[in-house]
Order: C-alpha cells, then structure tokens, then sequence
C-alpha cells in the first residue's frame, strides 16, 4: 500500500507573510514547497515576454501551456522560465497585479492545476497560495488561513519596498492591495476563501516566529524528516 504524502496549505491574501512562513515550516518539517503564486507570477512574466494581448484568452491559454518552468530551493527560491532565471522580476507589483488578472480566468486555472499538483512528492508538502485548501488539495491533512489587516499588509509591503530603495507611497500600495484583494476574492473560479477546516490566523499583532511556531503545532512529529 502506497504511504500517504502529508500535504500542510496556508491560504491567505497578499502580504500575510504566507510565502515567508510557509518557506520555513517546509524547511523545518523537512518538506517539500510549493509557492503557487509564482505559478501564476510566471505566466505574467510569459505573456509579458510574447506581449500578449491580455483580453485574447486563447493566446493566453497556449503560452500557459508552452511554459517550462523549473524551482530550484536554496537558501530562496530560484525559478527558470524556459531556461531563463526569472526570479528578480517575480516580485514585482506588475507581476503581481497581472497574475491576479489572469489568474481570473477559468481555463487558465485548469491549465495550471496539474503543475501544482505535480509538487506533492514524498515526505511531504507545504503548499502556499489563495486556493490550496479549497480547490488544489482539498484532502490536506493540515490547513491554515492566515491574514492579516490590509493597513498591516500594506505597511509591511511598504517597508519591504524601501529597505530595497524602491520609493512608493503607502496611499498606492494600500488602494493596489486592496483591489486585488477584491478582485482575488469576487472571482467565480476557486476565490480567496478560508476552506471550512482550516485554522484562522490573524497576523497583525503577531511576530512572525509565533505565526511559525502555531502552524508547526499542527503537525505531529512523527511526520517531521529528522
Ligand atoms: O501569492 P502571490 O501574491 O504571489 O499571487 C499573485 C497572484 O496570483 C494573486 O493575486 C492571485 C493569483 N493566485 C491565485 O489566483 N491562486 C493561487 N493559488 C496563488 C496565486
């Protein structure tokens, strides 16, 4: 009989801290992670590569298909988009806001769930993202919703852009985090939701190792790599 792969998912809007927590929960369980969004950030860096005309469904649909991509983890995660590195243009908030467009879209959906899927590999997995509870694997043994206030959200974007010398203002991040909150949640294919089993967590007034630690307690240590 073939083992059980543990799956652990942390849903949660942008800026929760989902991608940096669930990065050190994987490392310390010893496990395997996928960050979903940069499935969706990738495919907004490919359709920005061939200009693709963002209302052309089809075309967006066949460069979805065509895309080769490749994580290596080390100390971060390096993605490769056909063979090139793509990982210092993932983070941008114009990568970011044309995932969320695109990532609207039914078909495209589809496209790219088996890609996710393909991460649950022994021992086991942690999965971030806005519908790893829901839709991609809604058999998790373990799973998290984690949030916070859009004000907290923002400040915590702001600082980050800063300390990288990007000049913003806090007024732009907050009205671009919460329309794509919005448009994340009102969409009809798997929206940002709290699956009915997950675990609420609210990180505002949390520091990231109490976050860490709270997620780590759910799972029991006999399914931790030693
Ligand atoms: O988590 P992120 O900010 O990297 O995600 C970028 C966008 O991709 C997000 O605004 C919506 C989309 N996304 C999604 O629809 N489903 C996921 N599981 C992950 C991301």
């Amino acid at each position: 009989m073939a083992i059980p792969i543990p799956v652990l998912t942390i849903d949660g809007p942008s800026g929760a801290g989902k991608g940096t927590v669930s990065r050190i929960v994987a490392k310390e369980l010893g496990w395997h992670y996928l960050d979903s969004g940069s499935i969706y950030r990738s495919l907004a860096i490919a359709l920005s590569q061939k200009e693709a005309d963002l209302a052309n469904v089809d075309q967006i649909l066949s460069i979805a298909q065509a895309m080769d991509l490749a994580y290596e983890c080390d100390d971060e995660l390096i993605v490769k988009l056909n063979g090139e590195d793509i990982t210092a243009q993932l983070g941008t908030e114009t990568t970011g806001n044309v995932a969320s467009i695109v990532a609207a879209i039914p078909e495209v959906r589809q496209v790219l769930l088996q890609k996710q899927k393909d991460f649950k590999k022994p021992p086991g997995l942690v999965a971030d993202g806005r519908d790893m509870g829901t839709v991609v694997f809604p058999d998790a043994d373990f799973k998290v919703f984690l949030t916070a206030s859009a004000a907290k959200r923002a400040e915590r974007r702001y600082k980050q852009l800063m300390e990288k010398g990007i000049d913003v203002n806090i007024h732009q991040i907050t009205s671009e985090i919460e329309s794509r909150d919005c448009r994340d949640k009102e969409r009809l294919t798997a929206p940002l939701a709290q699956a009915e089993d997950a675990l609420f967590i609210d990180s505002s007034a949390m520091t990231i190792d109490a976050v860490i630690a709270q997620v780590l307690s759910l799972v029991p240590q006999r399914l931790v790599r030693q």
